[in-house]
């Protein structure tokens, strides 16, 4: 039987008028269950539409964009879970449980295990899905989502090779016609302070901006010990990060942030070519799979600006996190964590408002605009940072320049097409990239 999105409904029912809410909740349950695969797009949706929420990715990150998209909204439920492993959703449950008792509704059968739970997730009728498992997965996730009529929170990054991107900026374009919201995991484009910040950057505090110095020097990350019912596949999905395949590396999992900061500066116009390096000093032991712990990029942009990145991941040395951005008129100072926010200069400046919390403001801002039915859509912001790092990374595996152009165009794929148990890569098989040796496909 077709399946009428939220959309098509309206247009049946006469009800489609610019600017009107739509008193959701008047629908019969048989009418409900039909418009379920999407809140109103484009439309305002009546406060007292309850907002059905589901997570995919139900670790560290997932748990608390649950929990912030349950604080957004007085009138939003949980209704769906889908994880790799059914103890992490029996976790994230519990987490939120605490929070949020009263908006918890996902019996049993509305937790799913395994690779197709995102299908069931989406399919079981929620308006918005947080898609938050390991990157590689996001761009099936993200099209399915897209596809079904559903408004997504989408973490960062959002794919780990060029393949996936292309796949990301074809949802996105699909996402757009759809009127669909798309609040991506930048989160840091959600912080006042470094809104402001880049505000007064991108309206010409600085001048004209020729370089931008972005680091995210870092220590050790977490590790999963090895339990006795582990398989190999199943020891490897749960440690994803140290396997490019699935994270992107750290440049892109992690060290992305900053990178956007820098893309942030440039106004989002994209380099013309790169050029890096980048190894791994500490990380050697197999545990560490096949990614670097340390990569400098230099980024070149057609006016001659340049961005230079450092990113590292080895315990015991100075952490940094932060942009320094030079122009004609000046200096900009952002720290990512930290209070300074600041311009010396032409046009000095610091920022001196309240600092918020740019996890919530997220959400805030998602359920803000489907209430409204005024789309928020970061699609091809999120696809193009994620594409820098991509591209940073294929410079220093390879060891050659690599233009814009030659990286979008890339056809190196990490993993598998669909990853299921039956063909998850062998990890002892992985190469660590060698520059000068790993080839540019
Ligand atoms: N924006 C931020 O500040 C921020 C912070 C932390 C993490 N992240 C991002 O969030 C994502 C998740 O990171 P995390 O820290 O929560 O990691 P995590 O390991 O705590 O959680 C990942 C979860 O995804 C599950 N998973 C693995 N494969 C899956 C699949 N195919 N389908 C559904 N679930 C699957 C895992 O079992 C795990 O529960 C990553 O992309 C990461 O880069 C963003």
């Amino acid at each position: 039987m077709k399946k009428h999105n939220r959309r098509e409904f309206l247009k049946l029912t006469g009800l489609a008028m610019a600017g009107s809410v739509v008193p959701l909740s008047a629908c019969s349950a048989s009418e409900g269950a039909m418009v379920a695969s999407a809140a109103a797009t484009g439309t305002a949706v009546s406060p007292d539409y309850t907002l059905k929420v589901g997570l995919v990715g139900c670790g560290g990150r997932g748990t608390g964009a649950a929990n912030q998209a349950l604080s957004a909204d007085p009138n939003v439920e949980l209704t769906a879970l889908g994880d790799l492993f059914p103890d992490q959703i029996e976790r994230s449950v519990e987490q939120l449980t605490h929070r949020h008792a009263d908006k918890i509704n996902v019996p049993e059968e509305r937790r799913f295990s395994g690779f197709d739970n995102y299908q069931k997730v989406i399919d079981s009728g929620v308006d918005v899905v947080l898609l938050a498992a390991p990157p590689a997965f996001r761009p099936a996730h993200l099209e399915y989502a897209v596809d079904a009529g559903v408004h997504i929170f989408c973490e960062k990054p959002v794919a780990v090779d060029a393949p996936g991107i292309r796949k990301i900026l074809d949802a996105v374009k699909r996402s757009k016609e759809k009127d669909l919201s798309i609040v991506s995991g930048f989160c840091w484009r959600y912080h006042n302070a470094k809104r402001a910040f880049f505000g007064q950057i991108n309206d010409g505090a600085l001048g004209e901006i020729r370089t931008v110095y972005n680091t995210y020097l870092t220590g050790s990350l977490w590790f999963r010990d090895r339990q006795p019912d582990w398989s190999d596949q199943q020891y490897q999905l749960r440690n994803w990060l140290y396997y490019n395949w699935i994270s992107g590396d750290h440049i892109v999992e992690q060290a992305v942030h900053s990178v956007d900061f820098m893309s942030w500066a440039m106004g989002d116009e994209m380099p013309v070519s790169v050029i890096g390096t980048g190894g791994r000093q500490v990380r050697t032991d197999a545990r560490f799979g096949n990614i670097y712990d340390h990569f400098a990029i230099t980024y070149e942009y057609a006016n001659g600006a340049k961005g230079f990145h450092f990113s590292r991941q080895q315990p015991n040395c100075e952490n940094s996190y932060k942009a320094e951005v030079f122009g004609s008129e000046g200096i900009g100072r952002a720290l990512a964590s930290g209070i300074e926010y600041s311009i010396n200069g032409s046009n000095p400046w610091e920022y001196d408002g309240p600092i918020n919390d740019m996890y919530q403001t997220q959400h805030d801002e998602l359920f803000e605009s489907i209430r409204n039915g005024r789309p928020v859509n970061d699609g091809e912001l999120m696809a193009n940072s994620t594409m820098l790092a991509i591209m940073g990374r294929m410079a220093a595996y390879t060891g050659r320049r690599v233009t814009w152009e030659d990286a979008m165009n890339s056809t190196k794929k990490l993993g598998p097409d669909h990853p299921d148990w039956d063909n998850i890569p062998d990890a002892t098989a992985l190469e660590v990239a060698m520059p000068g040796v790993t080839r540019f496909t």
